[in-house]
């Protein structure tokens, strides 16, 4: 993204408070220009004071009063005006620093899976945290300099001319050197300043990845190993920024430079020309004030785009994440579809994650309200696949997917989903305590209800020999429960939520015998009167089902009543002898 473009998107984001941020800058060019009022009125109290000699006192008094009055009327404007802008500036870059925070968190929310899956959480979080700040930097920035810089550059200059072309003209060479300068600068360090960031990233996502597996890195005794990782990551951040600090170390010399000889030539070409007799001793002080004014803010504008540059790769990852389109979204005509009674079916449907190998295809079957279907086959047959089109983690490339006769394209994905209830192989638990777990289900539970759920997911037992129950904490991803536990949790939160529909994705897969027993107990009461979808890999799980979707290839192969299916000698019957025979040896 070019620079001014960026910039441009980064004062856009101040928003909803454009307002305030229009008369911030208002009040910016009032203050830029009683600032000028200081040289002028010095310049002209020197020039009276040149004069004194031929004056009486009183008449003296009488021709510098008004520009004493003068000053001390701008003195204090300026003062004003410049607290009030710094104290709602800040207030205001505070106050938008939150709101694109949170803008930026709700989108990635909403980002289905796959189009997340590029970038690491770590590698997100860190965007959004350091995205948010240098835009809060830059627009305290611009109230605090870069406006006034701006506008002051663009005043001085015709003034100055106005005052003394010759000396001006000294100034104007002073400015293309300072633009070009910066700007070769800027060339050379842009695509340098990127790598930089893109390792700061990987260090982030090396962070956190690392992190959130303590426990392996613990057990494995990883821990010289990966802090040795993280050493060469650091490393190569700091070799990358290297170059571009003395790019900018350069531009600092030069400027300097340039600004130092500058200053040497107007005094000696002021001199001059008052041998000459073309200046008075007042326009020479006031010309200087005005030139080191100008320096001033010359040199303001280099160190912003400097802090630009540096910050623009941060602010280009933060645009991009907040570009990215979720792929499914809500159509503008959605409707939510209030409480659904759950019929389900699938009309023709396929879909492909790459666009070139189908996961699966020509889809078709009908779940009536109440049934209990389950889905089986070799891993990668494309189950989970067929039932994350039902609550639309993605949309299906070709056919329908209908609830209730209805599209569920045509409903919002937050009304669709609160008809779905979904356990998955992992719990999924926040580190929070387990009444705010089990609220995901439904926020206004009572303790009641909580009690109530857990007893039907056979959790209660357990909570209530936590010492805090309900109210205990159960660590990050919920670590401080077993794996039979979390996912009691979560089927109690399902129950909570009380959907039409439940998806069961090899919820009890990853769990031992016994545990599995009782889970499976408390997913028979959370499925009664709900339209179940079950994935299972162990079909003593299913066979209550009313009928059996077999996949294969992403493709339903067989379909029928279990017993049907085990009888008919195809692929079902294989793995029903393959499992049973397993099983009684
Ligand atoms: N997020 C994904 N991105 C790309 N391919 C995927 C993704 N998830 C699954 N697949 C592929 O789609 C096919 C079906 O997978 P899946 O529906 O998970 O099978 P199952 O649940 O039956 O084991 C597999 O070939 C798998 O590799
Ligand atoms: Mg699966």
């Amino acid at each position: 993204m070019h620079f001014v473009r960026l910039y441009a998107r980064v004062l856009q984001q101040l928003g909803q408070d454009k307002r305030v941020a229009g008369w911030l800058s208002f009040a910016n060019v009032l203050l830029v220009l009683a600032l000028f009022a200081e040289p002028i009125l010095f310049g002209r109290i020197i020039d009276t004071l040149t004069r004194a000699s031929s004056m009486a006192h009183a008449e003296l008094w009488t021709a510098l009063w008004p520009y004493i009055a003068a000053w001390i009327f701008f003195g204090l404007f300026t003062i004003v005006c410049g607290t009030t802008i710094a104290l709602l500036a800040d207030r205001l870059a505070h106050k938008r620093r939150h709101v694109v925070l949170r803008n930026y968190f709700e989108h990635i929310l909403q980002l289905p899976a796959h189009q997340r899956h590029g970038r690491h959480s770590g590698r997100l979080m860190k965007i959004m945290l350091q995205g948010s700040e240098a835009m809060w930097g830059l627009w305290l920035g611009f109230f605090r300099d870069h406006l006034s810089a701006f506008v002051s550059v663009i005043v001085l200059i015709p003034i100055a001319l106005y005052m003394n072309w010759q000396l001006a003209s000294l100034l104007i060479v002073l400015c293309v050197i300072f633009v070009v300068v910066t700007n070769q600068v800027l060339k050379k360090t842009h695509s340098m300043q990127g790598a930089v960031e893109a390792h700061h990233s990987d260090l982030a996502e090396h962070v956190s990845d690392t992190l959130g597996n303590v426990a392996l890195v613990q057990s494995f005794a990883r821990v010289r190993h990966e802090v040795e990782t993280l050493k060469g990551l650091s490393d190569r951040v700091v070799r990358a920024q290297f170059p571009v600090l003395s790019w900018w170390a350069v531009v600092t010399v030069l400027v300097r430079s340039a600004t130092t000889l500058t200053v040497l030539s107007i005094l000696l070409l002021g001199l001059w020309l008052f041998t000459q007799n073309l200046i008075t001793v007042g326009e020479i002080v006031t010309f200087i004030v005005f030139a080191s004014m100008i320096i001033v803010r010359l040199e303001q504008a280099v160190s912003f785009t400097n802090r630009l540059a540096m910050e623009a790769p941060r602010l280009v990852e933060f645009f991009d994440v907040l570009d990215t389109l979720p792929q499914v979204r809500d159509l503008p005509q959605a409707q939510a579809p209030g409480r659904l009674q759950g019929r389900i079916e699938f009309k023709n449907v396929a879909f492909s994650y790459d666009g070139q190998t189908t996961a699966v295809k020509s889809l078709n079957f009908v779940v009536e309200p109440g049934q209990t279907v389950a889905l089986v086959g070799a891993s990668g047959a494309g189950k989970s696949t067929a039932l994350a089109l039902l609550h639309r983690v993605f949309d299906p490339d070709e056919g329908q997917v209908l609830i209730d006769d209805q599209d569920i394209k045509t409903m919002t994905l937050e009304g669709l989903r609160q008809n779905i209830g979904v356990v998955f192989q992992e719990a999924l638990l926040f580190n929070r305590s387990i009444s705010d777990n089990l609220r995901v289900g439904k926020p206004d539970a009572t303790l009641d209800e909580l009690t109530q759920a857990a007893k039907q997911a056979q959790a209660l037992e357990f909570i209530e020999r936590q010492h805090e129950g309900f109210n205990a904490r159960i660590g990050e991803r919920g670590r401080a429960l077993s794996g039979g536990e979390r996912q009691r949790l979560s089927v109690a939160r399902v129950l909570l939520k009380d959907p039409p529909i439940l998806i069961l994705d090899e919820a009890t897969s990853a769990l031992d015998a016994d545990t599995e027993v009782r889970v499976q107990a408390a997913l028979e009461v959370a499925s009664k009167n709900r339209t179940t979808l079950v994935i299972a890999h162990r079909l003593s799980t299913v066979r209550h089902a009313d009928f059996v979707l077999v996949f294969d290839g992403g493709q339903i192969v067989e379909s029928g009543s279990f017993s049907e299916l085990a009888q008919a000698g195809g692929i079902f019957a294989k793995l029903v002898s393959h499992q049973f025979g397993l099983s009684t040896k």
